[in-house]
């Protein structure tokens, strides 16, 4: 495929400074204007990748331009994208649910329900196949669905002419892309804003990178028991996913399952196989799992480590039960506690 490239950044520490200064603490400084056609959009630098990991790989068509962010950040946030006004992209990927909703199963516009719990988009832009089940190849082309889905409902064309009627996208859209609002380009931008979406700085990143006190001793036990016990056979490296498919037997009891990636291969062997989501930010992203049935922390936690629920398709290969002492199951949890991301996305101003 061909590719460009972010460059990996050295510094640690320039990281964080910069993802801090990218996330809340700017947000809202800038009052709305009066005039509608002067609305001066909040442009920022664009954030550096996680510095550990591979480089991000931006699709060659969909060039990343701080301009370009800024816009797709305003179109991100703004409820005006969805058939009724009810909804933006945010609403249900937001702060402080770790950029999930708080829901079991997701609630899309016009009330409309879905049959999947929202996951955190934290690295998104690292992932490679998109949805609990990887059916969609792109950012781009997910945001599309999502768009005009049950998720927020929307007729594009009309919303399209919408967003043209707003002077303050008319301008950015010119700036971007040369010209007006098309479904295709309001999806580019909303892409380009996602992979700036980086969660690299927690307590657990502040110990790797060298800060002894950064955490406590049961979270350093915690880790070795995370370890240990091979969690990270799936919820691998930095990202703390694999980014492949397991069954680890969540719904498989149900009377007709959600068969999940076996859907999309056509495999039985990957029936009941989700992504497997990432640990970051997961002590706020409650409830969890692909259908929101794991209530808290604890429950999940100790499912895992009781090597997940029996079913046929089980992935026993990578997860086995292992046996461990209360105190080893709370060192763990204090562990997973450190991964909660300290910075947040800033919201926009709006052009009105
Ligand atoms: C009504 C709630 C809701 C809204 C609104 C919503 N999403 Fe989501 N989002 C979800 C749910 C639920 C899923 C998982 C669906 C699945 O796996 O089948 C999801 C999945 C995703 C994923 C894939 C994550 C992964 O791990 O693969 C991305 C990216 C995403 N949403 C971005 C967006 C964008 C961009 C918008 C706006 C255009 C949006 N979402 C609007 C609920 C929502
Ligand atoms: C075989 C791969 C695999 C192993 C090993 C594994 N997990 Fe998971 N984990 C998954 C998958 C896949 C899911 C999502 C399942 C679903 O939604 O159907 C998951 C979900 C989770 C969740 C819920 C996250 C969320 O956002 O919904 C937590 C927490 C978790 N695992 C912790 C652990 C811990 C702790 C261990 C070690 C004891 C572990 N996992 C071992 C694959 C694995």
């Amino acid at each position: 495929m061909n590719t460009l490239v972010i460059r990996r950044w050295a510094s640690y520490g320039f990281v964080i400074l910069l993802l801090a200064g990218f996330g809340s603490s700017c947000a809202g400084d800038q009052p709305v204007p009066p005039n509608p056609a002067e609305f001066k959009p909040d442009v920022r630098p664009l954030p550096p990748g996680l510095a550990t990991y591979e480089a991000m790989a931006i699709p060659a068509d969909n060039p990343m331009t701080p301009e370009k962010v800024a816009l797709g950040w305003q179109l991100f946030f703004d409820t005006r994208l969805s058939a009724d006004g009810s909804r933006s992209c945010y609403s249900c990927h937001l702060n402080e649910h770790g950029l999930t909703d708080g829901l079991p199963l997701a609630i899309g516009a016009l009330e409309k329900k879905l049959p999947r719990h929202s996951p955190t988009l934290w690295n998104i832009g690292y992932h490679k196949e998109f949805y609990w089940d990887g059916r969609s190849g792109s950012l781009e082309k997910q945001g599309m669905a999502a768009w005009t889905g049950g998720n927020m409902g929307a007729n594009k064309d009309e919303i399209t002419a919408k967003i043209n009627a707003i002077p303050g996208y008319r301008a950015q859209f010119q700036t971007v892309f040369g010209g007006e609002a098309t479904p295709e380009r309001i999806m580019m931008a909303v892409s380009a804003y996602e992979r700036t979406i980086i969660g690299g700085q927690s307590a657990y990143d502040r110990w790797k990178a060298g800060d002894e006190s950064a955490v406590s001793g049961s979270v350093k036990r915690g880790y070795q028991v995370f370890k240990d016990s091979k969690c990270d056979q799936c919820h691998a490296g930095v990202l703390f996913t694999d980014l492949q498919y397991h069954n680890v037997g969540i719904g498989m009891d149900k009377p007709e399952p959600d068969v999940g990636r076996a859907k999309v291969t056509n495999k039985p062997e990957e029936t009941g196989a989700f992504k497997t989501p990432t640990l970051r930010d997961v002590a706020r992203s409650a409830p969890y799992f692909h259908d929101g049935s794991g209530a808290t922390l604890q429950e999940v936690v100790d499912l895992m480590v009781g090597g997940g629920k029996p079913n046929q398709w089980l992935d026993k290969k990578n997860l086995q039960k292992v046996n461990l002492k209360p105190e080893q199951k709370q060192e763990l949890l204090e562990f997973l506690r450190s991964l909660t991301i300290e910075t947040s996305l800033g919201e926009p101003a709006l052009p009105q």
